[in-house]
């Protein structure tokens, strides 16, 4: 497969239902409790990418059995104290942030050293920010420059820990939440708002865990479990990968989409609230309750009016994988869009708030980017008629999907490089899109 997309015509308008891969956070969470359960677990649409693929074998390296089929994937856990495994292991997160984190949380009490690896966007990530409060739990943590390789040993004893998380970071809040789950005693964690997976799933698993949400904190209480049941999960459609169909439909003329069976979790449906502020014509239907998540198929059509926006940061978190596609909507806007405070959103797989801004340069769109703010310059009558070029050396999917849809959208001839990128979150994203042509 040649990793060059060359795009040179608009999508023509369509009518279509789609149905978009699954949920990553709960695909990666899925894997991690499901290997530390007492029993078969398992799980039906897990999301096959390149990061749940890392985790599986992250996993399959502390000796976890799993059987991986087309439809289901099932995991053998071996228990809450049961990883087995031999002297100097490596396990290799990729470029996964969300593996490479949540992990370490479930080594705290490794007994042997254990060497995380990444590829070099993960090896360029901030991993300070989760050695600092596992240390406190007494686990020995070595970095290279903060990042990744790291060494890791866990503790026979690890302490209960009080841990302030202040950056609406949900990998680090995750982390120590399962480091937790292996410790005697009470941690405490105040945490800033960001996506709430992992504690649902402590709850449905009835694990030791209470929450009291404030307005822009939650504060979350747990104890040592004793020992997790089977996890049998059926995984919804990832609201991170739906983004992109939403907003092309959202872009293109005379379009209408129906994507099904969507996990709608509200502390992920930041950018449904931002581009409905702005215009565009979202509706759920078929609400209902999955152990705590929420799922709803999400109607969206083509909007004519679009309007521009001075996003409030606390919805920073909520949307914070989807800002890419939500400055291609300030793009076509009537009037300036104003993304404040957001520092998080250049330090994922590549700084995307600097190529956030670049594309929507190259696409004849004025920015300005002052500290961590964005200040993008809409233009409703925005087509595209030059010759762009993506080159991504950081190898970031959402960049590449991102391109995609801005070449679809605007027109223009694109040439976008690093198509196998997609293998990180979304595999079949190019079938999709061949899907709404048909
Ligand atoms: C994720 C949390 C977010 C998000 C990432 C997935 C998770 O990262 O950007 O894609 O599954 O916990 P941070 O926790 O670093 O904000």
């Amino acid at each position: 497969m040649s990793n060059l997309q060359v795009i040179k015509k608009k999508i023509k308008p369509y009518d279509k239902k789609i149905f978009v891969s699954g949920d990553k956070s709960l695909s990666i969470r899925w894997v991690l409790f499901s290997s530390l359960t007492n029993g078969k677990s398992k799980a039906f649409n897990l999301l096959y990418s390149e990061d749940v693929i890392a985790a599986i074998n992250a996993v399959k390296k502390l000796g976890v059995k799993i059987q991986t089929s087309e439809k289901f994937c099932l995991i053998n856990g071996v228990g809450l104290n049961g990883y087995k495994y031999k002297k100097n292991l490596v396990i290799n997160a990729k470029n996964s942030g969300t593996l490479g984190r949540l992990i370490m949380g479930l080594l705290i009490d490794a007994k042997k050293d254990i060497k995380i690896i990444g590829d070099k966007s993960l090896s360029k990530r901030d991993f300070y920010r989760i050695a600092e409060p596992l240390r406190k739990f007494g686990a020995k943590i070595s970095l290279k420059r903060n990042s990744l390789p790291l060494k890791i040993r866990g503790t026979d004893n690890p302490r209960p820990i009080k841990y302030f998380e202040n950056r609406g970071s949900a990998q680090c809040k995750s982390s120590v939440i399962f480091a937790a789950l292996k410790t005697h005693g009470k941690t405490i964690i105040k945490a800033k708002k960001s996506r709430n997976h992992t504690e649902l799933l402590c709850k449905h698993l009835g694990l030791p865990i209470k929450i009291k949400k404030l307005k822009n904190y939650d504060y979350i209480e747990i104890k040592k479990a004793n020992k997790i049941n089977v996890l049998n999960y059926n995984i919804p459609a990832d609201i991170s990968s739906s983004a992109f169909f939403i907003v092309l439909t959202a872009l293109s003329e005379n379009s209408k989409l129906l994507i099904k069976n969507v996990n709608i979790n509200s502390t992920r449906i930041g950018i449904i609230t931002i581009l409905k502020r702005m215009g565009v014509k979202i509706k759920f239907i078929n609400k209902r309750d999955y152990y705590g998540e929420v799922i709803s198929d999400i109607f969206v059509s083509s909007s004519k009016k679009l309007k521009s926006i001075n996003c409030p940061t606390y919805l920073n978190s909520g949307a914070i994988d989807e800002f890419l596609v939500i400055f291609l909507v300030a793009a076509k806007a009537k009037g300036i869009s104003y993304f404040k405070d957001l520092a998080e959103l250049n330090k994922k797989e590549s700084p995307r708030l600097i190529w956030g801004s670049k594309i929507l340069n190259m696409m004849g769109i004025k920015t300005k980017i002052t500290k961590n703010s964005l200040k993008i310059f809409g233009n409703p009558n925005l087509i595209i008629n030059n010759k762009i070029v993506i080159k991504n050396y950081l190898k970031d999917h959402r960049v590449f999907m991102t391109s995609v849809i801005a070449a679809l959208s605007f027109g223009g001839e694109w040439k976008i490089y690093d198509k196998d990128s997609i293998k990180t979150s979304f595999p079949t994203f190019l079938k999709k899109i061949k899907e709404l042509q048909k």
